[in-house]
């Protein structure tokens, strides 16, 4: 037999097909409640979309440590071969609204939630090792660019070129993202990185710095314009689709995790700034470490709740694992949370998929929209009357063996000019890497906005990839002629 219809309050519903009417034509009374609940819950169906990041693809599944990496870490995850903790991971397009195509040329976010006994570690990346920017205060204005104007409420290519010609700093990321890695298949076909360097402390208190690199096991695959044009007609969530579809035909993806680890005194010395996020270390200083397997393999049950609710953040960390003073990641700590206190409500980690799950939350905030949230694991959360800390009252206990080693810092506290870093050095090598279709493929796809925008930004971009490499700018130049017949 199937069960009773009810309103929100649990009460059955005789009638969910007709409203409640003075005769046969109307009109509606104020007393059909359960129409008035109805309507009204629907009107708040619709939180705000993520600022960025707002078309998005997830799923649970585990990673499972396959080498022991306490001699760098004493978090939990990472210690103990064969250790398996449960997981969720968000994949995304960036620019685009939450209703967008999946097949934009654009980064792909890759944000990984690792449940861990100690609490909630998340590494917020993409699937590049760098990024436009290596300081925060410039983000707003860079995703402008890449969001539309607001006056035509268009993609903006002018905008876009615009910023890039005046923020050098953006050549490596902009030359990956124009070139052939610039469209992922799907989000099976991609690899994925943390980007920033981050911290990791050892039970001796040694700090290394340290970035997280996850490889795919599915083979790296890209679409070309032709074909991403076709899709972005045919299934704009195809990514979307894959990603269900293969874990419910039991294919699980999967990631292998590595790292590269750096002592901490080598920050000082190494030629390149390990905190500005548009930079490599080149494998060849800092080989990679293989640590583990993350696999993808239990679709969530509803979208909305567990995936566009999800809440993640470059600042939950968990003992063994810090941040770093990388600029970037420093206003990361402060904006996602921020964020989902507006996007979700105050208590966004009350929710099932943000509670930690094998970690007990024990703190002394209380109350709050929501409060009392619906987290299944380990019990109701904070049963206990104390709400204040210290007391005599056998409350949660602060617990010194957690403490991150102390970081040195130094010199003025200054805004420093970010024209005296080098910007293009790592564009030309990766570049030069590149097969003369490959460096064709990415001049065509370049000058195909570029083409559109003026004179000026066109030509402070020919000085950029000049400085990169002289042959890059050439092609450039030509393939904007040849855009222009
Ligand atoms: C999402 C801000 C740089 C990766 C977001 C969100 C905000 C934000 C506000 C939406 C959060 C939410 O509503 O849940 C910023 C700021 C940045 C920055 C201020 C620079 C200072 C980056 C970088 C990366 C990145 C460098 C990658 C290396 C992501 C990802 C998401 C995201 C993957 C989506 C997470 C999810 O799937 O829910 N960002 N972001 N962001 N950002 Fe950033």
């Amino acid at each position: 037999m199937t069960q009773h219809l009810t309103a929100q309050n649990g009460a059955p519903i005789a009638d969910d097909q007709n409203s409640l009417t003075a005769g046969r034509r109307g009109p509606v009374g104020l007393q059909d409640w359960h129409l008035i609940e109805k309507l009204a819950h629907f009107n708040r169906e619709r939180i705000p979309e993520r600022v960025v990041h707002a078309k998005g693809s997830g799923a649970y599944g585990t990673f499972t440590l396959t080498q022991d990496l306490s001699r760098y870490t004493l978090a939990e995850h990472f210690n103990e071969v064969g250790k398996q903790t449960e997981v969720v991971v968000r994949f995304s397009t960036v620019g685009g609204e939450a209703g967008s195509a999946d097949a934009e040329r654009d980064p792909r976010g890759f944000a990984v939630r690792f449940y861990t006994k100690n609490g909630n570690h998340d590494i917020v990346g993409n699937n590049t090792p760098v990024f436009f920017l290596r300081d925060g205060i410039k983000f707003p204005d860079f995703i402008h660019t890449q969001k539309r104007n607001p006056i035509t409420n268009l993609k903006d290519p002018q905008a876009m070129w615009d910023f890039w010609s005046l923020n050098p700093e953006a050549l490596h990321q902009v030359t990956i993202l124009m070139s052939d890695r610039g469209i992922p298949l799907n989000y099976r076909h991609m690899n994925g990185y943390g980007s920033h360097t981050f911290s990791l402390w050892n039970k001796q208190g040694e700090r290394f710095w340290v970035k997280f690199h996850f490889k795919t096991q599915q083979g790296v695959r890209n679409l070309s314009n032709a074909e991403a044009d076709t899709l972005k007609g045919i299934d704009p969530d195809h990514a979307q689709r894959d990603l269900y579809g293969a874990i419910e035909d039991g294919q699980a993806p999967k990631w292998t995790l590595y790292l590269q680890v750096m002592p901490e005194r080598d920050a000082d010395s190494y030629g390149i700034n390990p905190f500005d996020l548009t930079k490599v270390w080149p494998h060849s200083d800092y080989p990679l470490i293989e640590a583990g397997v993350l696999e993808l393999n239990r679709n969530p049950q509803n979208y909305f709740n567990e995936i566009e609710q999800a809440a993640f953040a470059p600042s939950n960390l968990v003992p063994g694992v810090g941040a770093s003073p990388d600029k970037m990641l420093q206003a990361r700590l402060f904006a996602y949370a921020d964020a989902q206190r507006y996007r979700i409500g105050g208590n966004y980690n009350q929710l099932p998929v943000n509670c930690p799950h094998a970690a007990q939350p024990n703190h002394y905030q209380r109350a709050g929209a929501m409060a009392g949230g619906g987290c299944p694991y380990h019990g109701a959360q904070q049963e206990s009357g104390v709400n204040y800390g210290p007391n005599t009252q056998q409350g949660p206990e602060q617990k010194p063996q957690y403490a991150e080693p102390p970081l040195a810092v130094e010199g003025n506290l200054d805004r420093f000019d970010r024209f005296e870093e080098e910007n293009v050095e790592q564009a030309g090598n990766l570049y030069r890497l590149m097969s003369d279709t490959q460096r064709q493929a990415l001049a065509d796809t370049i000058a195909a906005t570029l083409s559109q925008v003026t004179a000026p930004v066109q030509q402070r971009m020919l000085a950029q990839f000049a400085g990169a490499d002289a042959e890059y700018a050439e092609r450039v130049a030509q393939a904007i002629e040849a855009v222009r017949g």
